[in-house]
């Protein structure tokens, strides 16, 4: 059966920086303090007037060029994100109006920080089944509108940008070779945004106590991070018949780099240099869009070589987690 493929990749980040030492300015803490715990140095923040839609398009548009195709080809939109512009209307539905596209299908998927995995097994299926020819997926992510400032705890993980994704039988690109997803809710108040949903509406107390803010249990979540991750890299190569020699980078979740070091750490032979970081060091956490960024830095940089195999991982609130092997052509 052929293969689905990515065949375009785009990525938008804000143009403002947040530095370390602006947070030594915002909350008691050190540029020192957060680099050797989570090895960010600055992160990207949305304007006021830029949502996550129009991250989301401009990233679209930029996948769709690198594609060589035209907004009316895209038969599917999928949209992963967090920091949706509304409950409802779908932040989809939003992008499919800026990219002026046809009446497609347009949809939302939440899988927190795991999105772009979940959403790229989600658009392979739909191509393989040959129900849609080339689908668009998204993660885009304004973090800066749940992180609580004030927290610094939380604060200096987060920042905002948008990736996409062209996913079609036709073309040249990564094929995705394998894809392996999981998640358990058992875990689920480790992380989360616990208010604005049907359980505890906006009210003067939910603001009050901070609940529209993305709350989360350090290092509870770290734990849970590293294991889950090493589980799908180690599912994922065992279903695509491969090991870890057979790769030439892994793009883990750019969360944190003392999390990438330990999973990395597990796998005796993939040496550091094939371990991608940068990421989380210049962008902090940015979510679902996290790894689809990674990737197009390293497509448009011409890092990864003929027939190279990428392995990301992923994992996120929920928790969701997930892997996926692709292969250059
Ligand atoms: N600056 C300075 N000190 C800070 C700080 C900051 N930004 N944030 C926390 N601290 C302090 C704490 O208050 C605590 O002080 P105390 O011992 O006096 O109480 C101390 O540092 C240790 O805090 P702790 O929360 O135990 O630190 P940690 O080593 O677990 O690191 C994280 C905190 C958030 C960096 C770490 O838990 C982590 O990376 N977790 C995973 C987060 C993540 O990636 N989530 C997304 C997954 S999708």
């Amino acid at each position: 059966m052929t293969k689905a493929k990515i065949i375009g990749l785009g990525s938008y980040y804000p143009e403002k920086v947040l530095t370390n030492k602006d947070f030594e300015k915002m909350v008691e803490t050190s540029d020192e303090w957060i680099r050797t715990r989570t090895g960010v140095e600055e992160r990207r923040i949305a304007a006021q007037d830029e949502f996550t839609s129009d991250m989301g398009a401009e990233a679209a548009k930029k996948a769709l060029r690198d594609a060589n195709l035209n907004e009316s080809d895209i038969d599917f939109i999928l949209v992963a994100t967090s920091t949706p512009d509304y409950i409802f209307p779908s932040t989809a539905c939003l992008i499919q109006e800026k990219l002026k596209a046809n009446n497609i299908p347009c949809l939302d998927i939440q899988a927190a920080c795991s999105g772009y995995v979940y959403a790229l097994t989600l658009a392979k299926s739909l191509v393989e089944t040959k129900t849609y020819k080339n689908v668009l997926i998204i993660a885009t992510e304004k973090l800066s509108s749940i992180v609580n400032y004030k927290d610094r705890k939380t604060a200096i993980l987060f920042g905002d940008a948008a990736a996409a994704s062209i996913v079609s039988l036709k073309g040249k690109g990564l094929a995705i070779k394998s894809t392996y997803l999981s998640a358990s809710g058992k875990e689920a108040d480790l992380l989360m945004l616990p208010a604005g949903g049907s359980r505890h509406p906006a009210s003067i107390e939910t603001v009050k106590e901070n609940k529209h803010f993305l709350q989360m249990q350090g290092k509870e979540v770290y734990k849970h991070a590293v294991r889950r991750m090493t589980e799908a890299i180690e599912k994922c190569l065992e279903q695509a018949n491969l090991t870890e020699k057979d790769i030439s980078w892994l793009i883990p979740h750019q969360a944190n780099e003392r999390i990438i070091d330990a999973i990395a750490k597990r796998f005796e032979h993939l040496e550091s240099d094939k371990v991608f970081k940068e990421v989380v060091r210049k962008f902090g956490n940015t979510s679902a869009s996290s790894v689809g960024l990674a990737l197009d830095i390293l497509k448009k940089e011409n890092r990864i070589k003929p027939k190279e195999k990428i392995l990301l991982s992923v994992f996120g609130a929920g928790f969701a987690w997930g892997a996926c092997i692709l292969e250059n052509d």
